[in-house]
């Protein structure tokens, strides 16, 4: 499948907002990565409800929410889902995934089912019907800036193999957590196709966003 790049809004400029969405449209970005976290779940708070609703005003571009909250089943009816929006969900984060799962795509969205770096694999075994993609978190999630947890890398591979084998070869894989340019490459080798690029990647000091997301492109094949 093809290199996705999926810019982490969290990361972006807020006094700088309109130009930055200018610039993901003329790179026809695919998906903008919204982290929200609720203090609970993960212990940080980063964007909300309002602020989907105010990006949904400027932009077409589909959000990819990456809900890092406990018991989404209690609040995704909060958030501005539109068809053809991704919504990740964690198998940590609640009793019933598959339940969650199945309330997202009557939405008409893209249901993700998100894993902590020490969830194994396999606990998806039973929602592969449910899924349009599994977020490998790279880092534990709640914090830009992280190091990448090196056991991650071949947890890409197994997913990759484990969706395989079941049949399930359009399932997609994120890959969220110090996705570097570097890191991206490793991921891309062991299966990744949506990429989170934070401030590992395209959000730097030292590059405009048209050079990081250039040289993202170039780089992860
Ligand atoms: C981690 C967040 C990420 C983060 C990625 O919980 O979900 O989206 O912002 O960016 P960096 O590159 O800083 O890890
Ligand atoms: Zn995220």
């Amino acid at each position: 499948m093809k290199v996705r790049l999926c810019p982490s809004m969290m990361c972006a400029d807020i006094f700088d907002l309109k130009n930055t969405i200018d610039v993901f449209e003329k790179y026809k970005i695919e998906c903008l990565h919204i982290d929200i976290m609720d203090g609970v779940f993960v212990p940080n708070y980063t964007l909300g409800t309002d602020y989907c609703r105010q990006l949904k005003k400027k932009t077409h571009i589909p959000l990819d929410y990456h809900l890092m909250i406990d018991r989404p089943e209690d609040k995704i009816d909060r958030f501005p889902i539109e068809k053809g929006d991704y919504v990740s969900i964690h198998y940590e984060s609640t009793n019933h995934p598959q339940r969650v799962l199945g309330k997202l795509r009557e939405k008409g969205a893209k249901p993700i089912i998100a894993l902590n770096p020490a969830t194994p694999v396999s606990c998806i075994e039973y929602l592969l019907d449910d899924i349009d993609a599994v977020l490998i978190m790279t880092v534990n999630p709640g914090y830009s800036g992280q190091k990448l947890i090196p056991s991650t890398l071949n947890k890409i591979k197994e997913t990759r193999e484990f969706l395989d084998s079941k049949g399930y070869e359009n399932v997609e894989i994120e890959v969220d957590g110090n996705v570097s340019f570097e890191n991206a490459v490793k991921m891309r080798e062991m299966g990744a196709d949506m990429f989170v690029a934070g401030s590992s990647s395209i959000f730097s000091a030292f590059f405009s966003l048209s050079e990081g997301i250039e040289k993202f492109l170039n780089t992860v094949k």
